[in-house]
């Protein structure tokens, strides 16, 4: 049996159900990617009012809850929030989707294999469906606010019970009762975002590296890129809240912030009453008694020289910056929209590295872009060669429906495409390994993250320029700084052995 649809604002007592998937779009709140473009100038509220209403504080008592999450960072960290929601309603987490009473997929919209992914493990939930015809499953994220996606779902996956977008968080308790009272599937994604909600309940994973958010959404639609269709306008968080948020988990004991935006170099942009960067952010984090602060991730064309200079003071600034390029072609930036040319970033590059020694640069790299000829496509790899990149995330174009480079002809075969990549993986390796190689004997401050994933004799942590470090000592030093003396560099890894632990 077909379930109903349900919009979560117009009555439905008229409506009849609908035989056709395309009519179900009149009545929920679908998603648009059309109206996700529009860009208006209302004002961005701050609401600082969250809470869970009381006849659903309980609601979970007794009950189960699975969070998978695909994607970034910040998908990560909005599935902290997620769960948080879900404990403050009485649920407990569940390490499977066997014993759960609710699942929930926070999905990605990147790249087509990431949608390809969720589509076949929501096919595999149709068996714990029958199994339980409690069991509520839902999926959020940014593949939520994609209308062809919504109608696939629809069409192809009724064991769904729940579509909520990136928007939505905040209403997940009364969308949760909805999904579990009335038996019909449930939509709500705002294509249309506009305010922050602050004070939303968080449980964050461990208790030794702490997300923050310090904006969302995205303003400079790369014309390759969902996220500003699946994430909205920008908006920044006050100051004096992503401050507040920094100094609680200081006091919680966090070991190291990762702040958190597209494109952290816009923050403080919108703001209308007060003239504040990025830049000035960092300066304020910065005299905050937390011994490493990252941030992620940096558009080069908002880079400015008052963020370099702040970043220059050190201290628990470290100095690694994830700067994506995406090509190294200045034709191919262009038609990427990006803003930039590639002497803009390399000029941007030497102006890094002047006023931070040390640092480390790490980047994200498309290859197979649409007409990218050979010719654009060795300007990447002499990019590589000339920036001397410690990392980078490497991916083959994928066309996302809606965006501009969708319909831009692609003349380069998948096949020139996989082997434009695997070349350019071989050279980011060998430069890898060589500048992995420059701190042999050298020692180096670690935060000890846990048991190596490979080998749980073994303790894995991160160095200031985020290098995974393998060493061997006792378990206590989790969640501890310590040097290391760096014995063996590998192309992706060091190996090495416990010098001291250090006070912070
Ligand atoms: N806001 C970040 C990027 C987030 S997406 C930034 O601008 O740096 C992470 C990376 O995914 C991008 O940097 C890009 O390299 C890659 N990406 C985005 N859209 C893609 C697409 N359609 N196909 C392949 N890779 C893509
Ligand atoms: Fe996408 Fe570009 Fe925005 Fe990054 S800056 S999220 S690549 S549109
Ligand atoms: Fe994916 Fe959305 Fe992040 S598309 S990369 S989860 S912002």
């Amino acid at each position: 049996m077909m379930k109903e649809t349900k919009e979560a604002t117009v009555d439905l007592k008229s409506v009849k159900s609908p035989k056709k998937t395309e009519d179900y779009a009149k009545y929920f709140q679908a998603p648009s990617l059309k109206d996700a473009k529009k860009r208006g100038k209302e004002e961005i509220l701050v609401h600082y009012d969250f809470n869970i209403p009381e006849d659903m504080q309980n609601i979970g008592k007794g009950k189960r809850y699975h969070v998978r999450t695909y994607g970034c960072q910040m998908n990560e960290h909005d599935s902290e929030t997620i769960s948080g929601i879900l404990q403050a309603m009485g649920y407990t987490s569940s390490d499977s989707v066997e014993d759960a009473d609710v699942i929930l997929f926070n999905t990605c919209a990147i790249r087509e294999n990431a949608e390809d992914k969720v589509f076949g493990e929501l096919g595999h939930m149709k068996r714990l469906k029958n199994n339980n015809p409690n069991l509520i499953l839902g999926v959020c994220g940014c593949m939520s606010q994609e209308e062809k996606v919504v109608k696939k779902i629809l069409k192809s996956y009724q064991q769904v019970d729940l579509i909520f977008g990136t928007h939505n968080i905040h209403r997940l308790p009364e969308l949760l009762r909805d999904a579990m009272f009335s038996k019909e599937m449930v939509i709500e994604v705002w294509s249309k975002e506009g305010d922050i909600v602050e004070n939303m309940p968080k449980l964050r994973e461990g208790n030794t590296k702490g997300w923050v958010n310090i904006m969302y959404g995205c303003d400079k639609f790369c014309t390759y890129c969902i996220v500003p269709y699946t994430r909205g306008k920008e908006r920044s968080r006050r100051p004096e809240d992503v401050i507040a948020e920094v100094r609680d988990l200081a006091r919680q004991g966090f070991k190291e912030i990762m702040l958190l935006g597209q494109n952290v170099n816009a923050y403080g942009k919108d703001f209308d009453d007060i003239e504040y960067g990025f830049g000035d952010l960092m300066d304020e984090i910065r005299k905050i008694d937390i011994p490493r602060v990252r941030f992620t991730t940096s558009h080069p064309r908002d880079f400015d020289d008052h963020l370099i200079e702040v970043l220059a003071k050190g201290g628990n600034l470290v100095e690694q910056i994830h700067l994506p390029v995406q090509s190294g072609s200045t034709e191919v930036l262009k038609r990427m929209a990006r803003k930039y040319t590639r002497e803009h970033y390399l000029e941007l590059v030497r102006k890094i590295k002047d006023a931070i020694p040390n640092v480390s640069l790490s980047t994200d790299i498309i290859v197979g872009f649409p007409g990218e000829t050979d010719e654009q496509f060795e300007d990447t790899i002499s990019m590589v060669e000339e920036v001397k990149y410690d990392f980078a995330y490497t991916f083959i174009y994928s066309p996302r429906e809606g965006t501009p480079a969708a319909v831009m002809e692609d003349n380069v075969p998948m096949e020139v495409k996989k082997a434009r990549l695997y070349r350019l993986n071989e050279v980011l390796a060998r430069i890898g390994l060589e500048q992995n190689k420059k701190l042999q004997n050298q020692v180096v401050e670690v935060l000890v993250e846990g048991e190596s994933r490979t080998n749980s004799e073994v303790l894995a942590g991160r160095t200031r320029t985020n290098k995974l470090v393998h060493f061997t000592g006792d378990k206590s030093l989790i969640g501890q700084y310590v040097h290391i003396k760096i014995t063996d560099a590998k192309t992706w890894t060091l190996h090495g052995e416990l010098v001291s632990k250090v006070e912070v």
